[in-house]
């Protein structure tokens, strides 16, 4: 038998042949300078359709673990065409906002994150919660904090989804997740739906520069 080779200790890789993606994924950036310009209701749609949202068949842009979909997202407009300020719960399956409470929610938030108070003058933020008990139930099986888990890993697939469809339309996105937990269910415990946890918000508008 001839003897073999020893293994390299690192093997150059072939570039991947760029694909429709590759602008998305390599244009993609955390934009933490936005205008306060407003935004459209179809800029808006657009970005909860394609981040968190179905297709035209039902089926969702994100995977989830069961397709339990435990994420679930509320819209804090602050200055988006058609909407009074406020906070709207995102009905997925049937692609529309549920009216939660009026009035400017956007300052509340701004005021629970560490280090990103600039929030407060996003034209829109996505607010990802879950209700973390419950999902750990729902996965009771699998073992302690299993829904817990799986409930992070869905934010992170909707973050991405967000981050390559503004990088696609022009718009800024940038995940925060560096949150005061006690401040969020002080600041914005009202305006998020009961016995959810925040795991990070997604303010939303035209990049400045
Ligand atoms: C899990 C996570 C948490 C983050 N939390 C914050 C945050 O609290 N405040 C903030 O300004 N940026 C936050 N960011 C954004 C990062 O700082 C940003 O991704 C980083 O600057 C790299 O920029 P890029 O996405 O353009 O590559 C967070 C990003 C991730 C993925």
């Amino acid at each position: 038998m001839p003897e073999r080779e020893p293994a390299p200790a690192t093997v150059a890789l072939p570039p991947g042949a760029p694909t429709a993606l590759t602008p998305l994924l390599t244009g993609r950036r955390s934009v933490k300078e936005l205008t306060g310009d407003v935004l459209d209701l179809e800029e808006v749609a657009g970005l909860l359709r394609h981040a968190a949202g179905v297709d035209g068949a039902g089926h969702p842009t994100y995977a989830s673990a069961r397709s339990a979909h435990l994420v679930s997202v509320t819209l804090v407009a602050g200055a988006v065409a058609g909407l009074h300020p406020g906070s709207y719960q995102y009905q997925a399956s049937r692609h529309l906002l549920r009216t939660e409470a009026l009035g400017d929610q956007r300052p509340a938030l701004a005021a629970a994150t560490v280090d990103a108070h600039w929030v407060s003058g996003a034209p829109a933020v996505l607010v990802l919660t879950a209700d973390i008990r419950a999902a750990d139930a729902r996965f009771a099986e699998l073992g302690p904090g299993q829904g817990d888990r799986f409930a992070w890993l869905e934010a992170g697939l909707i973050t991405q989804n967000a981050y390559l469809w503004a990088a696609a339309v022009g718009l800024g996105v940038a995940f925060i997740g560096g949150l005061d937990r006690a401040a969020c269910a002080r600041e914005a415990g009202s305006v998020l739906p009961a016995g959810h946890t925040v795991l990070g918000l997604l303010p939303v508008g035209n990049p400045a520069y």
